[in-house]
């Protein structure tokens, strides 16, 4: 297995990984990040007990804040699975209070992920069939892919005003955090790419910039519902799940346009989506998405992509599998202070007690990942 053992990792970075932190607000027992993973196991929109279980097997197994799956604000289209847990609706709500108190019992803290999956709203699925009510930008689930409609400036009004009353029932139900999802090709990123933003008013335009706006009115808005000090994530990514290769900032001064106003409206922290997370992001420097999210904007930052495994979660799909993998690479950028916290996702998923395992040097008890595990894992 091409694991590094522990004896190879500098102890100082080891430390700095599993030692006590206050990131943002967050006080964590260490800076490992439970990356958001959508399951689809909660019926009719509600998590049940096996969620909470789920959840505080990973609390327990040593992650010092998990990122719930993407869970749907209120709106008639957010979702494309019937089976994606909802932020609203009085069982819902009970359903995460559950989970919420059994992660805190275990330890960790627990952020809600806000999800509006835009015109990937289950299209053609038997529970709703009905196109034309899903709601996008301009329409467009990719270039030149019309889906549904675009969205009218009162659509975009209540999408802001659900995405701030879920941000507040967040904090009332007791999580540590809130991220909003911003990444991979759905709604809030339909906004920011110029292939799925061909809007002529305000939330459009020809810079990545111009394209913040949407964004920016639901950070503003969130911020309006949450205490001042409550720590607030927004993830965002370069590629999307339409095109792999796109990418939303081609200059750290693209990605400066692009972030810079979202701090400005509020966010705490970023969450730099990548499929590797040891792919340089510019020519002429090693430093990762987070890395350069960190210099551009003095924000702290979650890094992600393949931590603890040797290939990506695309390949994945695609029939590959995973092996587990050395973090020496991590921790020599960890101890550069590239970032701040570390999120993982399949790995955790596989294993619940992975973070345990990897601290103690239990390194040969890792197994592989394969997307079977999607049915399994538990
Ligand atoms: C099964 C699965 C579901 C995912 N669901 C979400 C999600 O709901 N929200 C999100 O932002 N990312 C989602 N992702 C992406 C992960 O958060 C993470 O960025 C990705 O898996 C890369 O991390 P890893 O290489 O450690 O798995 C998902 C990934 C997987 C494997």
């Amino acid at each position: 297995m091409a694991v590094g053992r522990r004896t190879e990792m500098t102890s100082s970075a080891l430390s700095k990984l599993f030692g006590p932190c206050r990131i943002a607000g967050l006080d964590l027992n260490n800076r490992l990040v439970m990356a958001p993973m959508t399951r689809s196991q909660s019926p009719s929109g509600v998590p049940d007990q096996r969620v909470a279980a789920y959840y505080e097997r990973r609390a327990v197994g040593g992650m010092g804040l998990i990122i719930t799956e993407g869970t749907a604000i209120d709106r008639p289209r957010s979702l494309d699975d019937p089976n994606v847990p909802h932020l609203f609706g009085e069982a819902a709500l009970l359903g995460w209070k559950r989970v919420v108190d059994a992660v805190h019992t275990a330890g960790a803290k627990i952020a809600v992920q806000l999800w509006h999956v835009g015109a990937f709203a289950g299209r053609k699925s038997a529970w709703q069939s009905d196109d034309e009510s899903i709601e996008s930008p301009s329409g467009l689930r990719g270039p030149r892919e019309p889906c549904g409609h675009a969205m009218s400036e009162e659509d975009i009004a209540d999408t802001i005003d659900a995405y701030a009353r879920a941000a507040e029932t967040a904090v009332a139900l007791g999580f540590d955090a809130v991220e909003v999802h911003g990444a991979h090709g759905y709604l809030i990123d339909q906004y920011f790419w110029k292939e799925t933003n061909l809007r002529a008013d305000k939330y459009g335009g020809a810079t990545v910039k111009d394209r913040t706006r949407f964004a920016v009115e639901v950070v503003n808005a969130i911020r309006t519902k949450i205490p001042k000090t409550f720590p607030f994530i927004f993830r965002f990514s370069q590629f999307k799940q339409q095109d792999y290769s796109a990418r939303l900032a081609q200059t750290p001064g693209e990605l400066e346009e692009l972030l810079g106003p979202l701090v400005e409206a509020g966010v705490d922290m970023f969450h730099a989506s990548q499929r590797r997370f040891w792919e340089p992001e510019f020519e002429g420097s090693s430093l990762n998405l987070a890395g350069w999210t960190r210099r551009v904007t003095h924000a702290p930052v979650i890094t992600v992509g393949s931590v603890g495994l040797n290939g990506d979660y695309m390949g994945n799909w695609q029939g590959e599998t995973s092996q587990p993998s050395s973090l020496d690479r991590l921790l020599e950028r960890l101890e550069k202070d590239e970032f701040d916290l570390v999120a993982i996702g399949r790995a955790v998923l596989n294993d619940p007690y992975w973070a345990t395992k990897i601290r103690h040097g239990r390194t040969d008890e890792l197994s592989a990942f394969d997307v079977s595990a999607l049915e399994t894992y538990y």
